[in-house]
């Protein structure tokens, strides 16, 4: 075959799985970037962002996205680019576990698998602490459990929308609870980093999170569960003390040292954030969540009118509800080509309101999920 029509071979392959144009990837917190971001991507995939010394416009790049995403977070502009949350995740477990040299994470139940992986890889303890009917973390006993693990505290890590429904936890409450004693927080804003930050007015009942709060030290945020193409991620971190920690000797490189726990990282993760940011720049950005918001605004409504419970705590993009059978729901919906996501919640199911789930999308999903649970 040649390369044109292996190539072709993949442009079939590709099309036979879901696609986001039309609505199909319901419930992926992934979306179809636009195409500039792709072609920004392209510009610098050969570049290595662990070589600033060779490319240096492109960790010129990354710099003023790091700049940008910790205002978005009240930081002092340190951090990195990465390749998702689950790198972001690690690397924070990382660090901190040598900024504390403690051997124990605390984290609500409803934490992220990419948390748990870390601890299993880092050999740290994780402690999961149960979440009440509302599966909001009960700050007392996080507190009481932080007490009984004092000296050994690797980290607390607390979620900024949460996978299944798209919780903020309340980690200004926590701070303000468990004040007096010694630990610092990872804030996994893998999902609600890039939304909460512009929809204070649409929701002042966003517990507050970012570095504003002294004992947050790292806060991960992704910017391909939003708006960019896979794979792109931020690590934001309180100080430059902390960025030290993965800063490692590499006597074969320009500069005699790399920064990340990964070697060549690909400069287009640079490049099409950076592009990003400066396309929409803040109230770009504000203008599409918002309209995320009503988005899923609307889906949850019409849901409610079908008499289907919905499970939304805050106005993120996420909606959630309830059904009964949902496996089977599930499947049905997915022979239609309709791929909502499952949550660790019984007979629970998700829709992700990206940029691709328009209300056309919704209307035709909510009209077939209507006929469904009529039968
Ligand atoms: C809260 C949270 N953290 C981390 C991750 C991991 O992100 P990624 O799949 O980009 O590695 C996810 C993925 O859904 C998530 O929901």
């Amino acid at each position: 075959m040649s390369v044109e029509e292996l190539l072709e071979f993949l442009r079939r392959l590709r099309s036979e799985d879901p696609s986001y144009v039309g609505g199909e990837v319901l419930g992926s917190m992934s979306t179809e970037p636009p195409k500039y971001l792709l072609e920004a991507y392209k510009i610098f995939v050969n570049t290595n962002l662990n070589d600033p010394v060779l490319f240096r416009n492109t960790y010129r790049l990354e710099l003023e996205c790091i700049e940008w995403l910790s205002k978005l977070m009240y930081g002092s502009g340190y951090g990195l680019l990465t390749y998702g949350g689950t790198e972001s995740n690690l690397t924070a477990l990382y660090i901190l576990r040598e900024f504390s040299s403690g051997d124990t994470v605390i984290a609500p139940k409803t934490v992220h698998v990419s948390i748990r992986k870390a601890c299993k890889v880092l050999k740290l303890n994780l402690v999961e602490v149960g979440v009440g009917e509302d599966y909001i973390p009960d700050v007392n006993e996080l507190c009481n459990t932080i007490r009984r693990y004092e000296g050994r505290v690797a980290c607390v890590v607390m979620t900024a929308g949460t996978t299944d429904l798209g919780i903020v936890e309340p980690v200004d409450k926590l701070v303000s609870t468990c004040g007096d004693v010694d630990y610092v927080v990872h804030v996994d804003a893998a999902y609600g980093g890039l939304i909460t930050q512009f929809i204070s007015d649409l929701d002042p009942n966003i517990p507050v999170y970012d570095f504003r709060l002294s004992k947050v030290y790292t806060i991960t945020v992704d910017l391909h569960k939003v708006f960019t193409p896979i794979p792109c991620s931020v690590l934001l971190l309180r100080s430059k003390e902390l960025e030290d920690f993965i800063t490692f000797e590499a006597p074969y490189m320009p500069l005699g040292k790399q920064r990340s726990l990964l070697g060549t990282r690909t400069g287009g993760i640079a490049a099409t954030a950076w592009l990003a940011i400066k396309s929409l720049g803040y109230e770009g950005f504000k203008r599409l969540v918002h309209d995320l918001v009503r988005r899923a605004d609307y889906l949850s409504s019409r849901l409610a009118d079908l008499g289907v419970e919905v499970l939304r705590r805050h106005r993120l993009p996420i909606v959630a509800f309830r059904v009964g059978n949902a496996r089977d729901v599930m499947r049905r919906l997915w022979d239609l080509r309709m791929y909502v996501y499952p949550t660790s919640i019984p007979n629970t199911l998700r829709v992700v309101v990206g940029p691709h789930i328009t209300y056309e999308v919704i209307d035709r999903f909510v009209g077939v999920l209507a006929n469904m649970l009529n039968k």
